[in-house]
Formats: C-alpha cells, sequence, structure tokens
C-alpha cells in the first residue's frame, strides 16, 4: 500500500486518539490523573520528622486527619494532611536564603538507561519530603512531561515549554513553571517544539554563548526552589551541554553491561573536554558539587540468574574503580514495578503498594528510596542550616 504524506498526518491522528483512549481508561472515569496515594502512619511520621504518637495525637486533636485510601479500606494521611502537620511542627526542610538550590542532571548519552525514569522519582521524591522541588524536561521527546500524565503534542504547547525564553520572547523562566499534582513538585514542560530550540542556539553561537541559556534561566527563578532535577536528552546536543553547565551535580545512571559501560566511558570524555573548552576560554573555574553514577536497570537474581551474575561482575570492577567517590551504594533494579506504574503514566510513589505484585513494588520501592536518601544525604553537605534542622527533628 502507497503511504502518502496525508496518509502520515492521518497517522498522527490516529495515534493522538489512541493516547486518548488509554488515558480514558487508565485514568477512569474522565482521563484525568490524580494523586491519591495517603501514607500510614509510621511513613507520615517519617516525613513529618516526629514520632508516631506525636502525629496520632495530631489526628486525635484535629490538626490532620485521615484519608481512606482510594480503592482500599487503609486508611492513611494524605501528603497535603503531612505538609499541614510539617507547617504545624515547623519542620518543613526548606533551604536558607543565603543557601543556593541544589541543580542536578541526570545526564548519559546513552538512551534508555532510565534518566527520565530517576529523574522523575528523584523530583517526587524530594518533593514529598517538603523540599520545593523543580523538574525540567529538556528533552524534546517529553518522557518526562508524559510521567506526569501530559500528552505532549496535545496538551503542551511549544510555548508552554523552555522554547520562548531560548527564543529571546521571555526574559525569565517564570511563565513555563506550572504546579503539579504532587505539593511541592513543579514542572517545566517539553514538547517536539522545544527540539527548535537546540538549531536556535546554534545559529545564535557567535551572539551568545552556546551554554549561557539554561543556567541565566535557572538564575531567574532558582530562589523559589531548593531542589531543581533536569531531564537532558540522550546526546551531546546544544540542551544537553546547557544542563551539564547548568548543573551543581551530575547523576550519571549505568546500567552494569559492556555496552552501556563503555559508552559512558565516552560520556565522560565528551564530559571532560566539553567543560574544559570552556573553563579555558573563559578562564573561569567550575567545580561540581557531586558527581555520582548510579547503576541503573540493574537484571534481579529472581528475574534473570546468569546475566544477573555477568552483571553482578561489572557492577564489582565498576565499584573497585569508581570507589565511594564516584559511585552510590544503591542500585535501581530493572523492575515489572517500575515499567507496570510507567505505562499507567506514573512513578512507584504514586501507586499505593496494594494495586502491583507487592514484593517486586517493595524491592523496587526499597532500592529507589535509597538512592534517593544517598543523594539528598549528599545536597544536605552543602545545606549546613537544614542539615542541623533535619538532624533535630
Ligand atoms: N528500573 C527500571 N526497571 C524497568 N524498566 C525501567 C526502569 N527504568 C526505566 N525503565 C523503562 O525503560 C524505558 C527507558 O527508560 P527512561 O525513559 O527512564 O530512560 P532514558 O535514559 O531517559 O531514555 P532516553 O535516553 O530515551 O531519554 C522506559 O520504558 C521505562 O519505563
Ligand atoms: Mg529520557
Amino acid at each position: 500500500m502507497a503511504v502518502s504524506i496525508d496518509d502520515l498526518g492521518d497517522l498522527v491522528q490516529r495515534s493522538d486518539k489512541l493516547i486518548e483512549l488509554l488515558k480514558r481508561h487508565i485514568f477512569s472515569p474522565d482521563g484525568a490523573k490524580r494523586f491519591e496515594k495517603v501514607y500510614r502512619i509510621g511513613e507520615a511520621a517519617s516525613l513529618i520528622g516526629r514520632h508516631a504518637t506525636t502525629i496520632r495525637d495530631a489526628a486525635n486533636q484535629g490538626v490532620i486527619s485521615t484519608e481512606r485510601a482510594a480503592g482500599t479500606n487503609a486508611r492513611g494521611f494524605t501528603l497535603s494532611d503531612i505538609n499541614k502537620a510539617r507547617r504545624h511542627y515547623n519542620t518543613m526542610p526548606q533551604i536558607a536564603v543565603d543557601e543556593e538550590p541544589a541543580i542536578m542532571a541526570v545526564q548519559n548519552f546513552k538512551g534508555g538507561v532510565g534518566k527520565t525514569s530517576i529523574a522523575v522519582h528523584l523530583a517526587q521524591w524530594m518533593a514529598i519530603r517538603g523540599f520545593r522541588t523543580l523538574l525540567i524536561d529538556l528533552d524534546s521527546q517529553a518522557s518526562a512531561t508524559t510521567l506526569f500524565g501530559y500528552t505532549p503534542d496535545m496538551d503542551i504547547d511549544g510555548d508552554d515549554t523552555l522554547a520562548p525564553f531560548i527564543m529571546g520572547d521571555q526574559r525569565t523562566m517564570h511563565y513555563a513553571i506550572r504546579d503539579t499534582l504532587i505539593e511541592n513538585l513543579s514542572l517545566i514542560p517539553a514538547n517536539l517544539q522545544l527540539y527548535g530550540a537546540e538549531y536556535y542556539i546554534a545559529a545564535q553561537s557567535e551572539r551568545k554563548e552556546i551554554y549561557s541559556y539554561l543556567p541565566e534561566g535557572i538564575n531567574s527563578i532558582k530562589k523559589d526552589f531548593d531542589v531543581i532535577v533536569l531531564d537532558p536528552p540522550p546526546a551531546l546536543g546544544m540542551l544537553s551541554i546547557n544542563a551539564l553547565v547548568a548543573a551543581t551535580s551530575l547523576l550519571i545512571p549505568m546500567p552494569p553491561r559492556m555496552l552501556d559501560f563503555t559508552s559512558s566511558l565516552q560520556f565522560f570524555n565528551m564530559l571532560h573536554e566539553t567543560l574544559e573548552i570552556i573553563v579555558e576560554k573563559h578562564n573561569v573555574e567550575f567545580n561540581y558539587d557531586f558527581v555520582k553514577i548510579v547503576a541503573s536497570k540493574k537484571k534481579q537474581r529472581t528475574s534473570d540468574e546468569k546475566y544477573a551474575r555477568a552483571e553482578d561482575d561489572i557492577l564489582g570492577l565498576a565499584r573497585d574503580i569508581f570507589g565511594k567517590e564516584y559511585m552510590l551504594d544503591g542500585i535501581i533494579y530493572e523492575s515489572t514495578a517500575i515499567d507496570n506504574a510507567a505505562s499507567e503514566f506514573k512513578t512507584l510513589f504514586e501507586i499505593q503498594g496494594q494495586t502491583t505484585s507487592y514484593k517486586s513494588f517493595r524491592t523496587a520501592m526499597a532500592a529507589i528510596d535509597g538512592v534517593c536518601d544517598e543523594v539528598m544525604q549528599e545536597m544536605l553537605s552543602y545545606w549546613p542550616s537544614l542539615k542541623a534542622k533535619i538532624k533535630a527533628a
């Protein structure tokens, strides 16, 4: 069958329709995504930074109330109540005015290593802990934007992305920041039109430094946030370079597999060369607070014994070579729970827990929780006031 350009247009419309139908099916009855998670008393107490007995008293006194988890009989506290309690007990973790937000790029030029999944989980984890968090989707494929429940080319307009700021039509990035279903988590979304920014930056290179756009943009909004997570595209393009320069720390997902390993080495090479050129040209100092590799999408013994063992060997070697200095202890496992959640446009943190295979959910959750906590500990070492506050709570 011959396929004309008009037919391709028809294919686009059919795909849009399919996504709309899928969203209606997943987010029934009205196709709108919700965040309905409730936290049990122990979890809530730990998130609030007070003992469970204190939280129980607060609930009895009506400071906060419990809700029933959707579709179950379990009762717990919503994030909104947890934040109410944080304000009541003054345990909201916000950095001091003279402290800088952590700007973390989850970066590796290799595609499909779990960057977006980790970036969105990390941003949600930080926001659930009460940090004022912003996730910036810099990838015109817009996977992160999709995980927030948007269909990028239907729900998001080019003007909603960073494109107008980059092209000089907006002076700050405020216009692009939108609230999400999770309190304290904001999003700057992406869609295909953001790709135009790549060409624009390159075309303007005589007039303006190619890597100065995002650092300037983030400067214009950073006082409103404690944590800014960047999700760049999987290539050394203009937006990726901007992310590498704007970031104060890097998290590099690396599956412990030969091919991913070698391309990660290429990534370090390019990172080194790119930053060296910038630093030499401008005679400036450049430091990251930390650069950490995280083993990602690692096969579990239970699912694939032979390959899991081979990956254990590679991971062991990687740990010997990179050491704790450059590598997190935690591991993100390849998990059906993460993949199943993603196919419903969700992360593990948006799932109540009873709805999927509980063991696989708990394992994946514990692993990702550990990784996010390690990242937070790194960030806290640059925020002395907050570290003291969290310790005291
Ligand atoms: N830990 C995991 N376990 C199982 N599946 C995962 C995991 N992390 C990511 N995935 C799945 O793998 C695919 C790629 O993940 P993701 O989009 O996070 O990678 P990426 O590095 O951002 O990709 P890209 O290079 O295209 O931006 C997605 O379908 C995602 O749902
Ligand atoms: Mg991605």
